[in-house]
């Protein structure tokens, strides 16, 4: 059972698939890893601790040769994969909507594609899922790069010189990333207030010492739902929430939206009028700027300044943060594949349950419900 690891071949792309520590575990199992020269560089891993961990590094050619698992953070390119098994599986974020043609092009070769983001929400799956170890990071850089563009200091101070008062920050959308924007903007010192579709989150909200901000006059999203994720809302709660947000955001000095609604572009929470209803300084992270944008005026990987207000949002976050985002990832696949090792066929068999789930591929054939029809 060889299990390969390539560099990571999309723009921007620095995260890698495994770090040192995966790859000893894979071994303990009884796989050989191959790993790409190169692949750790932009989460700072050196060849030589994947060498240490005892993979084999070379080109892409020698890595992929006979691999009956190829590991990625995002989807290899097809052309890449020359030389792996028959059927070999593909375990990645494969973005499986807007790559079709990729996945496509997996079935025809014969590649068993599984998508780790349609990993189930589930309790017994909750350390292989990607979507929650990436937004998790990504909730915390939001906040360090707010700050960081915010001229002014997060805590209250009290120097000789005088007093500096806290800075107010508005989350809006508090799932994975929302809950850990929260925790950082806290720690931080600031005064933090939140707000989502969803009323599950008030208590959430309140139990991490910020104040909750809900629109009153129409019921949102009760219970955890589907898997607990929101859904587009009615006119009529869009029109109460843009009211509560206009009056809630004036007073605000950085806002970190995060909302996201699975399936859709993301819902647009904050328009043009209400950022010149705020400070000048004053800063919004547009954490779901690469689905659509919650801001308008947003540019991925591009500060743009509308009415002195600074507006930011980076088109990959967990790439800004590779070592951590990376050493997740990678853990979040070992825990996976360990998960369902069979150790007298020497290699992992997946259930119904999951398996179903992510499988997009099998047998030359396209196999996800969601991609079929
Ligand atoms: P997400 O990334 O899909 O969305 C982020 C947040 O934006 C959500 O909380 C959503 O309700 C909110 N949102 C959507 N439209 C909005 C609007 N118009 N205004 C304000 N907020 C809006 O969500 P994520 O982070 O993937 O979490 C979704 C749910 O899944 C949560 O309940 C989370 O606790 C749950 N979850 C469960 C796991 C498990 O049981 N294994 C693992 C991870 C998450």
């Amino acid at each position: 059972m060889k299990i390969a690891v390539l560099k990571e071949r999309a723009e921007g792309e620095t995260r890698v698939a495994a770090t040192p520590e995966t790859v000893k575990k894979f071994i303990a199992l009884g796989a050989e890893v191959a790993v790409e020269a190169g692949a750790g560089a932009g989460a700072s891993i050196p060849d030589a601790e994947f060498a240490a961990a005892g993979a084999s590094v070379g080109d892409a050619a020698a890595t992929v040769k006979g691999a009956d698992i190829v590991l990625g953070v995002q989807g290899p390119e097809p052309g890449s994969l020359a030389g792996a098994s028959h059927g070999a599986w593909i375990v990645a974020g494969l973005d499986p909507f807007a790559q079709r043609q990729r996945i496509d092009d997996y079935a025809k070769a014969g590649y068993e594609a599984l998508a780790m983001e349609l990993m189930p929400r589930i309790t017994r799956a909750q350390s292989m899922d990607i979507l929650s170890s990436q937004s998790n990071l990504a909730g915390y850089k939001a906040v360090i790069a707010a700050a960081d563009a915010y001229g002014r200091a997060f805590p209250m101070m009290m120097t000789a010189a005088g007093t500096i008062s806290a800075a107010k920050v508005f989350v809006m959308g508090v799932g994975v990333a929302g809950l850990q924007a929260i925790a950082t903007a806290r720690r931080l010192g600031a005064q933090v207030s939140a707000t989502d579709v969803r009323s599950a989150t008030r208590e959430q909200i309140v139990s991490l010492g910020a104040k909750p901000i809900f629109v009153e006059s129409v019921a949102g999203i009760e219970g955890e739902g589907a898997g607990g994720y929101a859904t587009e809302m009615s006119e009529e709660y869009q029109k109460a929430q843009a009211e509560l947000v206009s009056a809630h955001i004036a007073k605000q000095d950085i806002v970190i939206t995060t909302a996201l609604i699975p399936g859709r572009a993301a819902p647009r929470l904050i328009s043009d009028a209400q950022i010149a209803t705020m400070k000048p300084g004053s800063v919004i992270f547009d954490l779901a700027v690469a689905q659509g944008g919650n801001v308008e005026g947003s540019v991925a990987d591009r500060e743009t300044v509308r009415h002195g207000v600074k507006l930011i949002g980076f088109s990959n976050t967990p790439t800004h943060l590779a070592a951590d985002t990376s050493a997740l990832f990678a853990r979040n696949l070992y825990n996976f594949l360990s998960a369902f090792w069979d150790k007298d066929a020497g290699r992992p068999v997946l259930d119904e349950e999951i398996g179903d789930a992510i499988r997009l591929t099998r047998g030359g054939k396209v196999v996800h419900e969601r991609l079929l029809g």
